[in-house]
């Protein structure tokens, strides 16, 4: 990585402010059902307390618009902190007002403060200038470390950067680290699996892969546009109309990159929009009216099982179906154990994918399991990040 870590400058003893990406999912109890966001922060906290630092983390959780709503307090986070670090981490009741001011100014070498949700403050999503400086206020360095985060030009995670010596965390370097190593020296056949629900989504990210892949193989709901596109009835599946003629023109750009695309074959479609609706498994040509695709049949489980054999190198992003109702997920998890079983370097770049690798109890067998949704999408698209932009270059 061309920008600076934590390693790379004098830290010792000094205040540092921490962007973490905290956002992690949580149930109506507020009980936290995925903690992996924060784990994967605290290799750079924890080097930041052997060096002495005075720690103030700062993250958003959901989407509370500029407003204080208690039920995106960043409580839970500080309580999970404490946990897994074994150490007290203070909440500061604002994010750069009079309690963020008072607890940072009296802290001591190895202390830590979390500062409330960023984005409890009306400037952080704008990129304020003055909010920026209030955080700069704060410390003596800027470290950003939240990677999941690093494709949002907000205030705590690039306006900042512009009034302190600003550096990555270990998380930012081992991100780009895996990510970028899969995109620029992959050992091949490099194959992509790519699943989610719209091809819109994934534009971006299927025009940038088809420049490097040897095999890119669609799941999804967004098989259905490609479907239709080839003149199939996709009966009530989700279809994107006004996208025909573009999955038409990816089909035929793979075609004159000599990249191997691959639909599924088969399709398990539903009567309806519930976990228990009555299902069966038609072929592709074959769905019909008044039934819905959910998710890749047995007979494209064992077609991309098969390729995925002879990979080398894998990224795969978004789920096959219908993941979150338990017989439509059976082509994303048959995929995750099929995968797991392959010898290559596997990248799961984060989100629904990352989620069911965790589910299926598979995670140690991938060689990274990226902690960004959007922002892994934005990278792999080859577009770049302003949290990492706004970094010091090495
Ligand atoms: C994510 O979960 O993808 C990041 O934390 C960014 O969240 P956002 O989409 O609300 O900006």
């Amino acid at each position: 990585m061309n920008k600076k870590t934590v390693r790379d400058i004098d830290i010792e003893n000094k205040k540092v402010l921490v962007r973490c990406d905290f956002n992690v999912p949580y149930n109506e109890n507020r009980v936290i059902t995925d903690n992996r966001r924060i784990v994967a922060a605290l290799p750079t906290i924890k080097y930041l307390l052997e060096k002495n630092c005075k720690v103030i983390l700062c993250s958003h959780l959901g989407r509370p618009k500029g407003e204080v709503k208690p039920e995106f307090s960043l409580d839970i986070v500080a309580k999970e902190l404490s946990r897994l670090l074994d150490k007290e981490v203070k909440l500061a009741g604002d994010v750069v007002g009079e309690s963020a001011q008072k607890l940072t100014s009296e802290m001591k070498a190895g202390d830590i403060v979390l500062l409330e949700n960023v984005r409890y403050e009306a400037g952080e999503e704008k990129n304020d200038p003055e909010l920026s400086k209030k955080f700069a206020s704060l410390a003596e360095v800027y470290v950003n470390d939240a990677f999941g985060t690093a494709h949002r030009a907000h205030s705590s995670t690039t306006g900042v950067a512009d009034y302190l010596p600003a550096v990555s965390g270990f998380l930012i370097e081992k991100e780009l680290k895996f990510l970028g190593e899969a995109l620029e020296n992959p050992e091949r056949p490099f194959m992509a699996i790519l699943g989610g629900k719209k091809v819109s989504d994934k534009i971006g990210v299927i025009e940038a892969l088809l420049e490097k892949v040897d095999v890119l193989m669609i799941g999804g709901a967004m098989a259905y546009t490609f479907f239709k596109s080839m003149g199939y009835n996709v009966g009530n599946s989700i279809c994107e109309e006004d996208k025909l003629d573009l999955a038409k023109e990816l089909m035929a750009k793979a075609e004159a990159k000599g990249v191997k695309l691959m639909l599924p074959v088969d399709t398990k479609v539903g009567k309806e929009f519930d976990p228990n609706t009555e299902s069966k498994t038609v072929k592709y040509t074959e769905i019909p009216d008044g039934w819905e695709g959910y998710d890749i049949g047995e007979e494209t489980i064992k077609l991309y099982t098969e390729e995925l054999k002879k990979a080398k190198t894998v990224i795969w992003n978004g789920p096959l179906g219908l993941f979150e109702f338990d017989q439509f997920a059976i082509g994303t998890n048959s995929i995750a154990k099929a995968l797991a079983d392959v010898e290559a370097i596997k990248i799961i770049g984060g989100g629904d994918s990352a989620a069911a690798i965790e589910k299926a109890g598979l995670a140690e067998k991938f060689t990274h399991i990226s902690t960004g949704g959007g922002a892994s999408l934005e990278f792999l698209e080859g577009k770049k990040l302003p949290g990492i932009e706004a970094l010091q270059d090495k």
